[in-house]
């Protein structure tokens, strides 16, 4: 049995709204509202058991991808407060001698109004991914047909305590596209799923570079190059 799980960035316009709601919806404001569900009885009816399951999760909010004031010329001035540092350690353990830094953006020196870079993570990421694991945990693991059971997501979690990679390898696997605001979302996402705290813990997550991630539109894209011609038909 194995588990995937992707987290990845689809990038494309927000701001055509079709209704009221459009904020709340594209946002994922509530994560119950669209919730993966078990499997219900017709399923379970057709299979005997999980043998695989990937689960696709876009990242958590985020902040514009412009200036506020682009997308509201005759508003007052606003800014956006990141408070989800972005902490970058060389150190994969304490014996090493070196410290980590904490990047703080300059005050209104970026892209968008105050201190956050384009498409960084704000706070509500947090809840969202956190709730979702949690929907993961009742969908897949704490149901009637599971991928695997209680006992075993411990025992993936103590061999990722021990960094016994390739153990949990065979069960589970973690990908990511390199952006901040997925990889604050896979870190939200872990924790919960895996009940870890520690920040001494580091979990192995597959990514690629920009120019080769077959989970982006970008045009060498040569894993998945419909997904380039999808975005430049769609912009
Ligand atoms: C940003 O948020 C933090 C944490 O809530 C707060 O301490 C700080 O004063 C805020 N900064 C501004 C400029 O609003
Ligand atoms: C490093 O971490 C280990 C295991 O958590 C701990 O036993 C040890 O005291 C730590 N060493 C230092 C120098 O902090
Ligand atoms: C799994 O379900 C049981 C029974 O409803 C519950 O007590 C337990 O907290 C659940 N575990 C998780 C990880 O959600």
């Amino acid at each position: 049995m194995s588990i995937a799980f992707l987290l990845l960035t689809v990038v494309f316009n927000p701001w055509i709204v079709d209704s009221e709601s459009w904020y709340d919806s594209y946002c994922n404001k509530n994560p119950y509202e669209h919730k993966i569900t078990p499997l219900n009885a017709n399923d379970e009816s057709q299979v005997e058991a999980l043998q695989q399951v990937q689960i696709f999760i876009r990242h958590g909010a985020r902040t514009t991808t412009s200036s506020i004031a682009s997308y509201f010329p005759n508003a007052k001035p606003q800014q956006f407060n990141c408070t989800i540092a972005t902490v970058d350690s060389r150190q994969y353990d304490n014996t090493t001698g070196q410290v980590s830094v904490r990047k703080r953006y300059v005050w209104n020196e970026n892209v968008v109004e105050g201190n956050c870079a384009v498409g960084q993570s704000v706070n509500d990421l947090k809840m969202q991914h956190t709730i979702n694991a949690k929907l993961i945990i009742e969908a897949y693991i704490n149901a009637t047909v599971a991928l695997f059971d209680e006992a075993e997501l411990l025992e993936i979690r103590q061999q990722i305590i021990e960094q016994k990679y390739s153990q949990w390898r065979q069960k589970i696997e973690f990908r990511s596209t390199d952006m901040e605001r997925t990889l604050a979302s896979a870190i939200a996402f872990l924790s919960a799923l895996l009940q870890l705290n520690d920040p001494i813990v580091a979990i192995d997550i597959l990514t690629h570079d920009s120019q080769t991630d077959p989970y982006l539109p970008t045009d060498k894209n040569n894993y998945c190059p419909d997904l380039g011609t999808w975005f430049h038909e769609k912009s």
